[in-house]
């Protein structure tokens, strides 16, 4: 039985009378224990899939289940105790900024009806595991971004659930910190063996902890396997373009002092590559790819790139007539680029 089955499930949202598919047709299976991945790019419906998944969005399609229960079939009070099993993080740390920490993580506790001192010698086992035992009295406006994920995760933790599902939870955190908060969500699914749902717009987060993901694009399930095979050999063009990190802004990929710079436009995200490799075998010419980048443009995904030229004018002139024979737009870049 799969921790979270969820089947032909479509989310429409109604906005000023215009129906809005958040989710089309979306079928997942993540089995128990499983530190699984949800990933794709801004809207493609990655917060509507979590949210569906503790029924906080229900279904206009299709169902959801968890540990085999069909989570509509629940009146509204089991749902609240389904609901209690599956813990979820953000990424702004939804923390109450006018209680402690302690009392942050004693507080789904004490509304789920646990005594004040059985609350409490929870929540310090929690702070401990966290690392943040001499923070109780702290407040979250006096903690770093990072501790207050902690907190987050203990409080999360605190009804002992099944499944913890993380929203962007490392969004708003920097690389350094993202890997300690990925390190200590990693340790909790093997201590306990929590199933986890990781939902991000970063590759690289994938990439350091997920054994599975789903990559969805414009509402709809595109790829879904192991991360290792997508990453070898990525089907979809979202996969591809995650993949290539073109979702963060201008990646300088060498810094090299080069006579002339040129910069290329190309439409699609593959395009250039063969041209690319085919101008290196004909010229016989080093050519340094010096940044590489795509834009959103009119809601399509242009390519640009900066390349250094060989000093010899003759293969510049080559190389620029080769581009333009392929189809670039070619222009000189600037000094500084
Ligand atoms: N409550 C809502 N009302 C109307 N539209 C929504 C609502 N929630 C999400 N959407 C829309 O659904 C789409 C997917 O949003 P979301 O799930 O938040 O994407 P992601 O988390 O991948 O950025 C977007 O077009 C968003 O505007
Ligand atoms: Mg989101």
């Amino acid at each position: 039985m799969s921790a979270i089955e969820i089947k032909n499930l479509t989310k429409d949202f109604e906005v000023d009378g215009q129906v809005i598919t958040a989710l089309k047709d979306v079928s997942l299976s993540i089995e128990k224990g499983d530190i699984f991945g949800i990933i794709g790019m801004s809207g493609a419906g990655k917060s509507t899939l979590v949210r569906s998944i503790n029924y906080l969005e229900k279904p206009t399609d299709g169902t959801v289940s968890v540990d085999g229960v069909e989570l509509g079939s629940l009146t509204e009070k089991e749902l609240r105790k389904k609901r209690s099993k599956i813990g979820m993080i953000f990424q702004n740390f939804n923390l109450l900024e006018q209680k402690n920490v302690i009392d942050n993580v004693c507080f789904p506790l004490e509304i789920g009806g646990i005594k004040k001192k059985e609350a409490r010698v929870r929540a310090k086992e929690l702070l401990q595991l966290v690392g943040l035992s001499d923070k109780e009295r702290a407040y979250p406006s006096q903690l770093s971004g990072g501790q207050k994920q902690r907190v987050a995760i203990a409080r999360a933790l605190a009804t002992n659930p099944d499944i913890l599902l993380c929203d962007e939870a490392t969004s708003a955190l920097d690389p350094q910190t993202t890997g300690s908060i990925l390190e200590l969500i990693k340790e909790i699914n093997e201590k306990f063996g929590i199933t986890v749902v990781i939902i991000t717009h970063q590759m690289s987060v994938v990439t350091d902890i997920c054994k599975k993901v789903a990559i969805i694009d414009g509402g709809r399930l595109v790829e879904v396997g192991l991360v290792d095979d997508i990453f070898k050999a990525p089907k979809s063009d979202a996969a591809r373009e995650l993949l290539s990190g073109k979702q963060n802004s201008f990646t300088p990929v060498k810094k090299l002092e080069a006579e002339r710079k040129i910069r290329i436009v190309f439409q699609e995200n593959s395009a250039y590559e063969p041209v690319i490799a085919n101008l290196i075998l004909k010229i016989q010419e080093p050519v340094n790819i010096l940044k590489a980048d795509t834009k959103n443009v009119g809601g399509r995904a242009v390519g640009e790139m900066i390349l250094g030229l060989p000093d010899d004018e003759m293969k510049q002139a080559e190389i620029v007539s080769e581009l333009k024979r392929a189809g670039l737009t070619v222009t000189e870049a600037d000094e500084n680029e």
